[in-house]
């Protein structure tokens, strides 16, 4: 478990990253660099909104304020410190926007190039700023994730450059501290989890993290795991996979996802399940988690939008608690909260006209 204080002065800390609060659960050795942005640490909000909605405790997991602004930061600290370890020079992940962007967040704090291959025109735009100005060498294919993914795993057999996508298993030892930190901000698990799934890689993630933290007697009860996949791109709930996937969630636009057993796994063992989510259902939950206070992107929003089902469904007890992953900031990709909002008003620089505007008079 974490430290919450120092053990010098007994006060509040500032955050390690997810490698130093979870040492001794992460494997590292003394002479592992460690390579982090301080990842991890995010906050757990309490939604007023949506547990009087639903009748349950429902609790955010924003994930969106992680360093790169998405839940990947806490894979990729991982990935990155055992590739300079291991001597590498050089990595490569195929993306769609979030990795990318993490892969060269922290290939550039390691002083290792990045290497990064995207679906052409189907990264919001702020990922791909985040990749081009670390410095990483982005590489567009006409083509989709998973063949970017073909691509990347290919070149890592044959050349000298380290794969960070979730196949690389240290990517998902980083992410089961999504889990624990849920926990020890909570003080228990949550009864249900919601996320999203694209790659499938976080949920395998997280049910590994609640599982060593029920083996370890840290916690007494197993969440329920509801994964949700976007309706345009939802192999695991077809059982089969899509050869062009599309959906307005592009984190999520993904037909053959690496571990998809494994999240077939953790929704089988936990007594939850994969399902879809349309994209109308995603932009209204994206909407009302904003109206909330809280600027998740796109695909993020589909926990919401599960959540809603699962209480259309009655798949929720009333006070049960719920967590819901947001797994990437809003900020990504604004153009979908502009295209939804009406031009702002001009108005000559006076206080009278700003309050007339306003509706103060
Ligand atoms: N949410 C966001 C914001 C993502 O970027 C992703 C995946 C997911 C959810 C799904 O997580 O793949 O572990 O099931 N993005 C990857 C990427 C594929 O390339 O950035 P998953």
């Amino acid at each position: 478990m974490s430290s919450l204080t120092s053990p010098v002065t007994g006060q509040a800390h500032m955050w390690r990253g997810i490698i130093e609060e979870y040492r001794d659960r992460m494997p590292v050795s003394e002479t592992t660099p460690i390579v982090t942005l301080r990842e991890g640490g995010t906050p757990l909000i309490h939604s007023e909104y949506l547990s009087e909605l639903t009748g349950c405790e429902v609790h955010l997991k924003f994930d969106g304020s992680n360093p790169t602004g998405s839940f990947k930061d806490r894979g990729m600290t991982m990935a990155i410190s055992k590739a300079k370890e291991a001597g590498a020079e050089a990595v490569i992940c195929a993306s769609t926007g979030n990795t990318s962007a993490a892969a060269a967040a922290y290939a550039a704090k390691a002083g290792m190039t990045a290497g990064v291959i995207v679906p052409k025109g189907k990264i919001a735009l702020g990922k791909l700023a985040q990749a081009l100005v670390h410095g990483a060498k982005v590489i567009q294919i006409d083509g989709n994730f998973d063949q970017a993914l073909t691509i990347c795993r290919e070149l890592a057999d044959t050349e000298p450059v380290e794969l960070v996508n979730s196949v690389n298993p240290y990517r998902i030892d980083g992410q089961r501290s999504g889990a624990w930190e849920v926990v020890d901000q909570l003080g228990r698990a949550p009864d249900v989890h919601v996320m999203p799934v694209g790659n499938a890689g976080n949920i395998t993630a997280y049910w590994r993290g609640y599982r060593e933290y029920h083996a370890d007697k840290i916690i007494d009860q197993l969440p329920v795991m509801r994964g949700y996949q976007a309706a345009g791109a939802a192999p695991i709930v077809l059982g089969a996979k899509v050869d062009k996937p599309e959906t307005i969630a592009t984190a999520i636009r993904i037909g053959n996802p690496a571990s998809w057993q494994w999240a077939v796994e953790a929704a089988e063992e936990s007594g939850g399940s994969i399902r879809a989510v349309t994209d109308p259902q995603i932009m209204a939950a994206f909407r009302l988690v904003a109206r909330h206070g809280v600027f998740a992107e796109m695909a993020s929003s589909a926990s919401i939008a599960g959540l809603l089902e699962l209480k259309e469904r009655g798949d929720l007890e009333p006070g049960q608690t719920v967590v819901c992953v947001l797994t990437g900031h809003g900020l990504k990709d604004p153009e979908w909260a502009i295209s939804d909002s009406d031009e702002p008003v001009t108005i000559p620089p006076e206080a009278e006209a700003a309050a007339i505007e306003l509706g103060l008079r």
